[in-house]
């Protein structure tokens, strides 16, 4: 598969261009076959009241409505993201809601006061460094001391069918793209487990965990699986370039591998993450 493991270079800008606004697109899709992580999350993460927490990554912002939820009155999260584009729903989402609050800008590079967090967290929003060292210990200075790191990721494409299957169905009719290492920044930059453990480590992290989680995904209706398996992952850029004829070869081709997966009129595959861990020490 490593043919498919292709992403754009510069995340910041992907995510706000053709990358955030597929994400917008497809957002009521997505959030609905993750939705089981944030239970999972939540629970690792294990937010007390009266906590600040950053998420990092944030989306439209459902990790950090809960974890506002989970911190109460007298705590307080903020949401950071990238991409303008899909930072717009999370601020119309929850303009409400008094001790939550978003801020744009790329958790990577920009400042953040230190030792303020008692806990950064992210679902699925921290595989998309350029320098994963560099960030995570910049992320570890805004921790108060014995503050916590807890995140999750995807394992390996190849442990994710939901995602492989429909990639490798999609690259039967589309260019193959030019190949990147597998631990270039994109969604499956921390399939090793053994290289997040020394990323989290060469950034000054203490007591890190890196657990594997396995989830059965819920697509959704054979139709949103097929709308929602085109438009995001290592095939969606030459999706969305293909002639109609491609597209609709496609989409054939993704139907036929999503459709062994029909029960009770629901998509349902397997999922491989990590649910990392640590403390700033
Ligand atoms: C896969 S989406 C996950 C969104 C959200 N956490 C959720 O679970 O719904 C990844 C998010 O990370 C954001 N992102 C990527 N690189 C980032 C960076 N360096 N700093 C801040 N946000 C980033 C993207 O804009 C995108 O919203």
């Amino acid at each position: 598969m490593s043919q498919a493991t292709s992403v754009p270079p510069d995340q910041p800008t992907y995510w706000n261009e053709e990358g955030g606004q597929r994400w917008v697109s497809n957002i009521q899709r997505v959030e609905r076959m993750i939705e089981p992580f944030l239970t999972r999350l939540v629970r690792h993460a294990a937010p007390q009241p009266g906590e600040r927490v950053l998420d990092v990554g944030c989306g439209g912002g459902v990790t950090s409505a809960a974890f506002a939820g989970a911190v109460g009155p007298s705590g307080n999260v903020l949401g950071l993201d990238v991409s303008m584009v899909i930072l717009a729903v999370a601020r119309e989402r929850y303009a409400a809601v008094a001790n939550l609050s978003f801020a744009l800008g790329d958790a990577a590079t920009m400042p953040l006061d230190a030792g303020h967090f008692d806990l950064v967290s992210s679902r699925f929003g921290v595989m998309f460094f350029a320098d994963p060292v560099a960030a995570f210990a910049k992320l570890r200075s805004a921790l108060k001391p014995g503050g916590r790191l807890a995140f999750i990721c995807w394992r390996a494409l190849d442990e994710n069918p939901w995602m492989a299957d429909c990639v490798r169905a999609a690259f039967t009719v589309l260019p193959i793209p030019e190949p990147q290492p597998p631990t270039a920044p994109g969604p499956f930059a921390f399939a090793d487990g053994a290289r997040l453990r020394d990323i989290l480590g060469q950034s000054g992290y203490t007591d890190i965990s890196i657990e594997p989680h396995d989830q059965v995904l819920d697509l959704g209706s054979i139709d949103d699986a097929v709308t929602q398996m085109t438009r995001m992952g290592p095939a969606a850029s030459a999706f969305a370039a293909a002639s109609a004829t491609d597209q609709a070869a496609v989409v054939t081709a993704v139907r036929a591998a999503l459709k062994p997966h029909l029960s009770g009129g629901s998509v349902r595959m397997a999922s491989a993450t990590w649910l990392a861990g640590a403390r700033r020490g």
